[in-house]
């Protein structure tokens, strides 16, 4: 039986590990991004270290993750310090090709998907529960814990960043109350699935 807890540091290489095994719209897409390494020192260590409410589910090891943040503020205190030692060993290609990456990462500046105001949602979280995990109630059950957790912090409300693709993730939010706040159709995963796609932002009231 999976049991929920804090994410620590120590997780970073599991969550690293599912979070790009998913960074395709839930799926796989290591041809958009190659080096694991590096994606889990922008996009996961930085919730890690200075993010709230971060969780995982684990059964022996990490079946699932819901990684929060409860000011965009923290978060860049955390990366930027160590944003130019990245960039220096990506050049060096210490994360193997360099192109996939700078593309990807300039692709990510050029192409912002829509926000809702930070003032009224301030936190914001990526969640995913690996294949063999799902549909039996993780996601679920990590979400319901997260909102708990911002809750007893006092945070007014959270957002989240979709895309209209992602039935399953749609479904588990509209079911814990979060919604639609705002679309747009953005080429940034043209490249990588030869069509735009509709980016959304899912808010939720706490
Ligand atoms: C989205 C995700 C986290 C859901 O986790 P999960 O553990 O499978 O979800 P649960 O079993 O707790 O199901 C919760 C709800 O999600 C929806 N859902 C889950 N799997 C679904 C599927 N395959 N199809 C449609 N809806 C689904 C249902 O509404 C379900 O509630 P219900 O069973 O009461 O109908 C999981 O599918 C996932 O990790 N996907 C890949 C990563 C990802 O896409 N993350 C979100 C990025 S925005």
């Amino acid at each position: 039986m999976a049991h929920l807890r804090p994410a620590r540091e120590t997780d970073l290489p599991a969550i690293a590990r599912l979070s790009h095994q998913t960074l395709l719209l839930g799926r796989e897409g290591g041809h958009a991004f190659p080096s694991q390494e590096l994606w889990g020192e922008l996009f996961v260590a930085p919730y890690l270290r200075r993010g709230c409410c971060s969780l995982v589910a684990e059964e022996g090891e990490v079946l699932g993750y819901v990684l929060g943040a409860c000011s965009d503020w923290a978060l860049a205190l955390d990366l930027l310090p160590r944003l130019p030692r990245l960039l220096l060993n990506l050049l060096l290609g210490h994360y193997g090709p360099r192109l996939p990456h700078l593309h990807y990462l300039l692709r990510l500046l050029l192409y912002p998907g829509p926000k809702a105001p930070k003032g009224l949602y301030p936190a914001h979280l990526h969640i995913a529960v690996r294949l063999e995990a799902q549909g039996q109630g993780l996601g679920k059950a990590l979400l319901t814990a997260f909102l708990d957790c911002l809750r007893a912090q006092g945070v007014k409300g959270v957002q989240l960043s979709t895309t209209r693709v992602n039935q399953a993730a749609r479904r588990l939010y509209r079911s814990l109350g979060f919604r639609l706040y705002a679309k747009k159709a953005s080429p940034f995963w043209a490249p990588y699935l030869g069509h735009p796609v509709i980016h959304e932002v899912w808010v939720r009231e706490l």
